[in-house]
């Protein structure tokens, strides 16, 4: 069993863990951790798009989520959800994936452009598990009243790339060229030009992300590696470019499946060496499901309660979620043998935790679930770790936005809230375009009771990025219960100015609702320093940035 503390948070521990600095000489000698920041170990610039989102046509993701409607009583820009629009500008949102997920491989862009009253109504192909009551009609059945024009109009407003996911399973290269054609021809050029034009947009969308199906080992097709690559080259030989770059992502591995993109790329190249310059990207998804503790592989079975856990499973999804450091490391291992230069780069385009369901924040959402402080944390480990290989990861998307899995944004009607995992999304805004630097983290490790087996867990993780003279430093603290008093160094470098903004909570089930929407909350400070190096204290169940100005 887990020692008694660790399941309680006392108010005690909860006043000692506000993140403050401490006195230097006092602080230090009893710190047990300590941060390296390494200046002249520069790991790459950390690409914004790392920090992208993902929409499907799912459940109350696009309607109720980012739509609307032109005549709702909710404030919207032209159907799209005003609150949205704020929020995403915020965080800088980089670019969204649209319109899948599984749903892109039986989708016909066709049926989503041209006049609204004339487009199709179509079943959804998450009808079949869309099967709660409370479920609306049209997360079931598609009207396609939100579709290319629509998104694209919602990616301007916020400031965001589309990334767009073409149909490899039920469509041909020929309806993959012509959405191409819909999107980019120049105004006046083609017919579909017109059409483009005669909704509003004359001027070219300028899509330059385009997936070429998605999970093409799964609902995209139930293809093996070789038979996709096939494919893959069949979709990619002729595009048009109206000197727009395209930049395509392949569909990649289910998790750790290595199998997958050495068969890939092993079949890609058979054709010569050239064909690497049609990829742009090779998908990456991960989703951590399993708390099990090892008993079940189950994908039913497995999963666990987003709301109701123990310290146990609070570790356990952490530990769940960390696997992806080795499975970023370990693909780009395998690609780097058939593509030494490195030219395709990881997109991890859909990741995040994913729950039984339960927790829905409106009856009938499919697979809703409530982010709560774990989330939070289990989010900004992620971005971390992506943060960590700058070199590797060009693209990300959490899965997915709204009203979702691992949502930033819970919406129903005019109900709104920012979720822990939202907040954590606007905390590492200011890792975008820094260049990574080397951080060395020493701390006491995390030891839990899995049945009767000791198990551990890392002490403290982050990442740090350098923008001229301002250093952005994130830092999670996993423990439960305990806070740790942590000395910070940047090597070669003093710390003129130093703030830190921290989410946390006595509670680790904390979680903003439509009725609490303020629960969770990250709170600032400014930092007094007394000396070449920062003393301070993480919460326990923290995340952390830190800001400091260098001299
Ligand atoms: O995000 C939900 C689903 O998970 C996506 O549609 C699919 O790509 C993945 O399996």
């Amino acid at each position: 069993m887990l020692p008694r503390r660790d399941f309680l948070r006392t108010g005690l521990l909860t006043a000692s863990a506000a993140a403050c600095a401490a006195p230097m000489g006092l602080a230090a000698a009893s710190s047990d951790s300590r941060i390296e920041v390494l200046l002249d170990e520069p790991l790459g610039v950390i690409s914004p798009n790392i920090y992208g989102h993902f929409t499907e046509h799912l459940g109350g993701v696009i309607y109720d989520g980012i739509w609307v409607g032109e005549d709702s009583p909710v404030p919207n820009a032209q159907g799209i959800r005003k609150r949205l629009i704020e929020e995403m500008r915020k965080i800088k949102a980089p670019v969204v994936r649209y319109p899948g997920g599984c749903f892109a491989d039986s989708y016909n862009w066709r049926d989503g452009v041209g006049p609204v009253k004339q487009r199709p109504r179509r079943t959804n192909f998450w009808e079949e598990a869309d099967n709660s009551p409370s479920s609306p009609a049209n997360h079931k059945f598609e009207n396609n009243r939100f579709g290319t024009n629509e998104f694209v109009r919602f990616c301007k407003l916020i400031g965001a790339e589309p990334y767009l996911a073409a149909n490899l399973r039920s469509l041909t290269p020929e309806d993959f060229y012509r959405w191409i054609e819909y999107c980019n021809s120049p105004a006046g050029s083609t017919s579909l030009a017109e059409l483009r034009a005669a909704a509003g947009s004359p001027e070219p969308f300028a899509v330059r992300f385009w997936g070429v199906g998605n999970e093409s080992w799964g609902c995209g097709g139930n293809f093996t590696p070789q038979e996709y690559a096939v494919e893959f080259r069949r979709f990619s030989t002729w595009l048009p470019a109206y000197g727009q770059k395209l930049s395509l992502v392949a569909s990649g591995p289910n998790s750790g499946e290595l199998s997958w993109t050495e068969g890939f790329f092993e079949e890609l190249l058979r054709k010569g060496p050239e064909q690497l310059d049609s990829v742009y990207g090779l998908s990456l998804h991960y989703y951590a499901w399993n708390l099990s503790r090892g008993r079940t592989n189950d994908w039913e079975k497995g999963k666990g309660s987003a709301l109701e856990f123990e310290p146990i499973d609070w570790y356990e999804l952490l530990r769940e979620g960390q696997r992806i450091e080795e499975m970023v490391q370990a693909h780009w291992n395998v690609m780097a043998e058939f593509d030494e230069q490195h030219k395709v780069k990881l997109v991890v385009d859909e990741w995040g935790p994913w729950y039984r369901p339960g927790s829905e924040a409106t009856p009938g959402d499919l697979l809703e679930q409530v982010p709560t402080l774990r989330d939070a944390v289990f989010s900004a480990m992620t971005l971390d770790i992506f943060n960590r290989h700058p070199e590797k990861v060009a693209m990300a998307a959490c899965a997915q936005l709204i009203n979702c899995l691992n949502s930033l944004y819970l919406a129903h009607e005019d109900k709104f809230c920012v979720t822990a995992v939202g907040h954590v999304f606007a905390l590492y805004t200011a890792h975008q375009g820094g260049q990574s630097l080397r951080t060395l983290i020493s701390a006491p490790a995390v030891h839990y009771d899995r049945d009767g087996k000791p198990a551990t867990f890392w002490g403290l993780q982050g990442s740090a990025s350098l923008h001229g003279k301002e250093l952005v430093l994130t830092v999670v603290n996993p423990h439960v219960s305990e806070p740790r008093e942590t000395v910070v160094n940047i090597r070669g470098a003093s710390i003129s100015s130093a703030s830190s903004t921290s989410l946390t909570s006595p509670d680790i089930h904390a979680h903003n609702t439509f009725a609490e929407p303020t629960a969770l909350e990250p709170q600032s400070k400014s930092l007094a320093l007394s000396g070449p190096l920062l003393t301070i204290v993480f919460p326990p169940a923290s995340v952390t940035r830190l800001s400091l100005t260098l001299s």
